[in-house]
């Protein structure tokens, strides 16, 4: 993991009270809402939230249990609210809930920098049958006709959403164009 960007001290004192033990994690929570502006649309979801930070948390403290590393320090990042397994299986994509820095930085990893899960636009890969049928609408494809083929499209398709999703949470600007079902390689419809 990159330890990139050098700034500010608060963040410091946020990481360290992150790691001592006994914390109270109410208090913390609410902490990590005033400090990334998080609202959440009704209780429900913010006691999603909540649990989600919770196990963040407490995987965090058994992580740091079995690897003590005199030389960094780990915090909760902006991800500290979601569901690592539950993001994948919607997008496809892996997130961390906490970051790796430096125990003498005066300073903090990039992770404040990363766009939140809300902002990247991401696919629900859910509802991912529904996507390819508006895109072939949207580009006028025709359907085709013969089972094998429909279905290749089709894994090809979810396998680009998933590429697409990757990238954008990489920070790229792509989107899904004419060719997201184009199959350009043997094989590569294998979604993997
Ligand atoms: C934890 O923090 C919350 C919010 O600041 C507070 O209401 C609660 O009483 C605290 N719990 C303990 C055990 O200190
Ligand atoms: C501790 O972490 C630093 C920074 O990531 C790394 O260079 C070092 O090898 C680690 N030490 C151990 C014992 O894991
Ligand atoms: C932190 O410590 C490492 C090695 O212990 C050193 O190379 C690095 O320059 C130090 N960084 C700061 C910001 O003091
Ligand atoms: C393709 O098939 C779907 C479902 O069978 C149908 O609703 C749609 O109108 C068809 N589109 C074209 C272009 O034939």
């Amino acid at each position: 993991m990159s330890c990139k960007i050098i700034l500010k001290s608060l963040n410091v004192l946020l990481l360290i009270h992150f790691i001592l033990p006994d914390q109270n994690v109410t208090k913390l929570f609410n902490e990590f809402k005033l400090k990334y502006k998080r609202f959440y649309y009704g209780a429900k979801h913010e006691k999603n939230a909540f649990n989600n930070f919770v196990n963040n948390f407490n995987n965090l403290n058994d992580f740091i249990a079995k690897q003590p590393n005199q030389s960094v320090v780990y915090k909760l990042n902006k991800y500290a609210d979601q569901d690592p397994e539950e993001v994948d299986e919607y997008y496809g994509i892996k997130i961390k809930p906490y970051s790796e820095v430096p125990k003498n930085a005066t300073a903090r990893t990039d992770s404040d920098d990363l766009p939140f899960l809300e902002d990247m636009h991401l696919y629900n890969l859910n509802e991912v049958n529904n996507l390819y049928q508006k895109w072939m609408k949207s580009m006028g494809k025709p359907n085709y006709t013969k089972k094998l083929e429909r279905e290749v499209h089709y894994y090809r398709f979810v396998k680009t959403v998933v590429e697409i999703n990757r990238q954008k949470a990489e920070g790229k600007k792509v989107e899904l164009d004419g060719t997201a079902d184009i199959v350009q390689h043997p094989d590569d419809y294998f979604y993997g």
